[in-house]
């Protein structure tokens, strides 16, 4: 039995949807485990492209049950909307082969509303939310008096009256803090989500039962990270992270499975560094080779449309994200997108006021002092999508490799040059 597990190691876009969709094919089980739809998964798939944000890629695959774990936060709406997209489509999404766990937490309207509104008080400190209510459902899970569970939804007479409470605390809130907003109506948003649950109805039960029998049935089953680690609530970048456990830390919490049940971590690079929204990001080139990267990476947010900021890759931030997880082999990556450039720089050591350093700091401010040391490597001045197999990648191509395995001391498993399923060579 295999039990996998597929999670970013840099701050998310790492293309961890590929290797997900090559794993399936060995795989009857995919669960994702926390975020939302601020995820964003593009799949080039028998030459169509799916762009999923909620949906663990695994639905793709006929055969494959796709979970959506207690972790997650879920926009019901947001959810059929994309479920919708796969069926017009002739993708299946029923409740055969999409489950969904009653003890997920909702995003509500007003999630969307908060999270706009602290973003616009935060000013020139925002975090670049994706604005859609995560990280405010999030508080409200933790905080519980304001939180309303997938399982909530099927008891329409308790759902009613807390949520008429609650609505009734968000305007008052929501009020002092930005007097334009406008009045939230609790009728309003019991009628729309009561209809939104019939709708899902088939998909909900409890998954975490299912996953132990599944388990016990010795069901080979893959865990889909979203983002990456580096935006993890407790070891990322805070407090410019996302409000859930990014890295493999979440698997347990957000999926009911224990941690070492997991027989296989696979930890994903790109051979580059990208990063949305705000905060510290220490190879970031503010320049055309950044602009170039941008460009022939196509580094747009597939959620939000926003240009991502690109970087050399970084050796100290990625080797941290791996020991976080416990990575056993890495996949490097959009590694065509760095042909044609003079050279390539890796960092493989910080200088933090005149320190060197391997360390990922933990403080913002650390980070934000970082001056990355770099290794120099000649780069290749070719075409390399069409590589199938080591040998016909250029040797600069081959050493770039060979020096992300030997910084992060883990073996490279795969090597991404395009987008295409056949475009990866296995090693
Ligand atoms: P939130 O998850 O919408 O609260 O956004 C918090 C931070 O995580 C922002 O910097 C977002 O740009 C980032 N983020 C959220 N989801 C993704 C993702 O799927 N890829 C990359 N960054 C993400």
């Amino acid at each position: 039995m295999t039990v996998t597990s597929v999670v970013g190691l840099q701050w998310g876009d790492e293309a961890k949807g590929k290797i997900v969709d090559i794993l399936t094919d060995s795989h009857e089980i995919v669960v994702r485990y926390q975020g939302g739809n601020n995820a964003g998964h593009t799949v080039k798939f028998d030459g169509e492209t799916y762009k999923l944000s909620l949906l663990p890629t695994g639905i793709l695959r006929p055969g494959v049950t796709a979970v959506i774990g207690n972790g997650l936060v879920v926009n019901p709406e947001a959810l059929l909307k994309e479920m919708k997209s796969l069926t017009d489509r002739g993708v299946r999404c029923d409740g055969g082969n999409l489950l969904v766990s009653d003890r997920a937490h909702v995003i509500l309207p007003y999630h969307i509303v908060e999270d706009a509104v602290f973003e616009k008080r935060r000013g020139a400190e925002a975090i670049g939310t994706t604005g859609r209510g995560i990280g405010t459902a999030y508080r409200d899970k933790a905080l519980r008096s304001h939180a309303i569970r997938i399982g909530d939804l099927y008891h329409p007479a308790s759902f009613r009256s807390r949520l008429t409470e609650i609505v009734a605390a968000k305007n008052l809130m929501l009020k002092a803090l930005d007097p334009n907003v406008e009045t939230l109506d609790a009728e309003a948003i019991f009628a729309s989500y009561t209809d939104y649950a019939e709708q899902i109805k088939p998909h909900v039960i409890d998954t975490t039962a299912y996953l132990h029998k599944a388990l016990k049935a010795g069901k080979n089953m893959l865990f889909e990270g979203a983002q990456g680690s580096l935006l993890d609530v407790d070891h990322g970048t805070f407090p410019y992270v996302t409000s859930s456990n990014s890295s493999s830390a979440g698997i347990h919490s957000g999926s009911g499975i224990p941690q070492r049940a997991i027989n296989r971590m696979i930890g994903i690079v790109k051979a580059y560094t990208t990063r949305v929204g705000g905060g510290p990001f220490p190879t970031e080139l503010n320049n055309a080779t950044g602009q170039h990267i941008r460009d022939v990476g196509h580094e747009y947010g597939t959620v939000t449309g926003r240009p991502r900021r690109c970087g050399w890759l970084d050796g100290v931030a990625t080797s941290y994200g791996a020991r976080i997880c416990g990575v056993d082999e890495i996949a490097v990556m959009l590694l065509d997108v760095l042909a044609q450039l003079d050279e390539l720089q890796i960092c493989e050591a910080y200088e933090i006021r005149g320190e060197r350093t391997t360390d990922f700091p933990s403080h913002v401010e650390d980070l934000e002092a970082a001056k990355p040391i770099y290794r120099t490597i000649p780069g290749w001045k070719q075409d390399i999508t069409g590589a199938r197999k080591l040998s016909d990648l250029p040797s600069g191509a081959r050493r770039y490799v060979d020096t992300v395995a030997e910084l992060m001391g883990l073996p490279v498993k795969f090597i991404s040059i395009g987008p295409d399923r056949e475009q990866t060579i296995l090693l």
